[in-house]
């Protein structure tokens, strides 16, 4: 495994790679690596014929008062699990490697940023923007792996790559979850055991959710998300948002609108964020209109 931490290395073991005419999966992170991670490596490993994973938890994406200081971070775990996973290139540039200078260039992406995260998190998505677009003229790949954990994500990012005629192709990847439901996230190891067991309301409520809606019960979107927001209420969590929106323009559906009447093949997600003390976690469920409505 080849660990690059400046840009010059990096660029130069992708300009072997690309001589000796070997594709280039990508996975972009931030770190503190967990199996949904993994995931999207082995799923790289299996398209590609070499996978370039990068760690870098990227300032221009947090917040000022968000967790950027106490973020997560084991470089050695995290190069074993690169290693196990079969990496074969790993991107650990510095803050002063990735950013010499302050950029004057930013990436705003409209429309698909102006709901959930992008909206409780201003600025998020041109951190996200500007960080993703340099890492992928860096490392050129053909494909870059994202987990649909951030749906958001994969939208703006999918958005930003066809505007721009990026030359990637975005493959978007399933959430993995622990056995009892949590989305696995780096921000888990900062729940306390209570906290821990309350946070499977959001996975619970969003099978309960599911399995009404398979069941062709009829709901109204404003109906789903009472019953997601009721059962939150019987925790201690804090909701954020929970939302209904069409899926990928994440354009609002209306609150009486009967999710049956949707047309055949309209894609919708229910997302949210809940925090649980200064955790906030996230999770979402996609559908898709058929006969019945499927969760995707
Ligand atoms: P990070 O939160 O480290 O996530 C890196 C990738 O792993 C993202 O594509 C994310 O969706 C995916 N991921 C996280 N948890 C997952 C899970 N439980 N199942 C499947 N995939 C999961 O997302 C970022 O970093 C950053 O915003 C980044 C894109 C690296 C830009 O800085």
């Amino acid at each position: 495994m080849n660990i690059c931490r400046t840009k010059q290395q990096l660029k130069l073991t992708i300009k072997k790679a690309k001589e000796q005419g070997q594709t280039i999966g990508f996975v972009p992170t931030m770190g503190y690596l967990h199996d949904g991670h993994a995931s999207l490596l082995r799923a790289a490993k299996e398209e590609n014929d070499i996978v370039v994973l990068s760690i870098f938890v990227n300032p221009m994406q947090f917040g000022p008062n968000e967790d950027l200081e106490k973020y997560p971070r084991d470089e050695e775990r995290d190069l074993a699990v690169a290693a196990s996973c079969h990496t074969d290139i790993v991107f650990i540039p510095s803050v002063e490697e990735m950013y010499p200078t302050k950029p004057l260039t930013s990436i705003k992406v409209a429309g698909v940023t102006e709901r959930l995260c992008g909206a409780s998190r201003p600025g998020h998505f041109d951190g996200v923007g500007l960080v993703v677009s340099k890492l992928f003229h860096l490392v050129e790949p053909k494909h870059a792996y994202f987990g649909m954990k951030d749906a958001q994500q994969v939208a703006v990012i999918e958005q930003m790559v066809n505007d721009l005629d990026m030359n990637v192709t975005i493959v978007p990847c399933p959430i993995v979850r622990e056995p009892d439901g949590l989305a696995l996230s780096s921000r888990n190891v900062y729940l306390n055991a209570n906290q821990r067991t309350e946070a499977t309301v959001l996975s619970q409520s969003l099978s309960e959710l599911a399995q009404s809606l398979k069941l062709n019960e009829v709901m109204t979107a404003a109906q789903c998300i009472e019953l997601i927001t009721n059962n939150i209420k019987q925790t201690t969590g804090e909701i954020d948002y929970v939302e209904l929106l069409e899926y990928p323009s994440l354009h609002p559906i209306a609150k009486g609108q009967r999710l049956q009447e949707l047309p055949s093949g309209q894609r919708f997600i229910v997302a949210l964020a809940v925090k649980y003390g200064s955790t906030r976690l996230i999770d979402n469920a996609l559908f898709q209109v058929e006969e019945v409505i499927e969760r995707v």
